[in-house]
């Protein structure tokens, strides 16, 4: 265990390396297929105090060149997660996930699930429902990939439901862990009175990072957060050291 580094270099005898500057920067300094998950939620282009509108097509390519990068540092069986809401213009919405999986899919990844992220709390619209979810855009690298459904099962709608024919007549029906919890994720937002908030807008709930990085790896493996903000992804990491 050689605990955290704040640096600004990436160093590999550390087992969890913060980052401060532009990841464009970063990433050239990563080994191919160094990290078994890249997860983020990337600026959405949408003006928020951390990120300069600019050009859609701009964005786009931008966007290109970040996560070819991270394809490249991702392990042949891990996985990419890209969490995603809507690009707003004028009104009208352009849903992040539509106009990104063109780039994922040119880099020959796998499309494993498109989860919706719902939640109860966010901006009233006047001329259009209000929107109350996002989307996390999952991929493999590969065929052979990581999933460790156990570790992330929840519980049984009807954990007494049994069998009611056939040779297990009587036992009972559902998976003795839990159930998959379905690609309908709902976790609460964090939102001015959430438990974890921040001075950061947006910030991911460690609930969300924690059903990934349980079930995407293995105990050991990087992951790796491009766009890292106050680093939720890490906090549930750090729990372990
Ligand atoms: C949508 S937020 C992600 C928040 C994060 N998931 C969290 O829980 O805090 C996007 C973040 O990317 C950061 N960012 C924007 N451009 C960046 C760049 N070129 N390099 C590194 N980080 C960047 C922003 O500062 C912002 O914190």
């Amino acid at each position: 265990m050689n605990g955290i580094k704040i640096t600004s270099e990436f160093d590999t005898n550390a087992d969890f390396v913060l980052y401060e500057g532009d990841v464009g920067n970063l990433l050239p300094q990563i080994s191919d297929g160094l990290v078994k998950l890249v997860i983020t939620s990337p600026p959405y282009n949408i003006g928020k105090d951390y990120e300069k509108k600019i050009d859609l097509d701009d964005y786009l390519s931008r966007q290109k060149e970040i996560i070819q990068e991270c394809v490249r540092i991702c392990h042949d069986e891990g996985s990419v997660c890209w969490q995603v809401g809507n690009y707003v213009d004028n009104g009208e919405i352009l849903p992040l996930d539509i106009i990104l999986f063109p780039i994922f899919s040119e880099l020959k990844l796998h499309l494993r699930n498109r989860i919706v992220w719902h939640f109860g709390h966010g901006l009233h619209a006047s001329k259009r429902f209000s929107g109350r979810y996002e989307v996390i855009l999952w991929f493999t690298k590969g065929k052979n990939y990581t999933f460790n459904l156990d570790s992330v099962r929840i519980p049984q709608k009807y954990p007494e439901k049994k069998h009611f024919k056939g040779d297990k007549k009587g036992e009972l029906s559902g998976h003795p862990l839990g159930k998959n919890p379905s690609d309908i994720w709902e976790i609460p937002n964090v939102k001015s009175n959430h438990i974890e908030k921040t001075v950061h807008p947006c910030q991911f709930p460690v609930e969300l990072v924690e059903r990934l990085v349980l079930s995407l790896t293995n105990e050991g493996d990087y992951v790796f957060d491009p766009f890292m903000g106050v680093g939720s992804n890490g906090a549930k990491l750090r729990e372990t050291f």
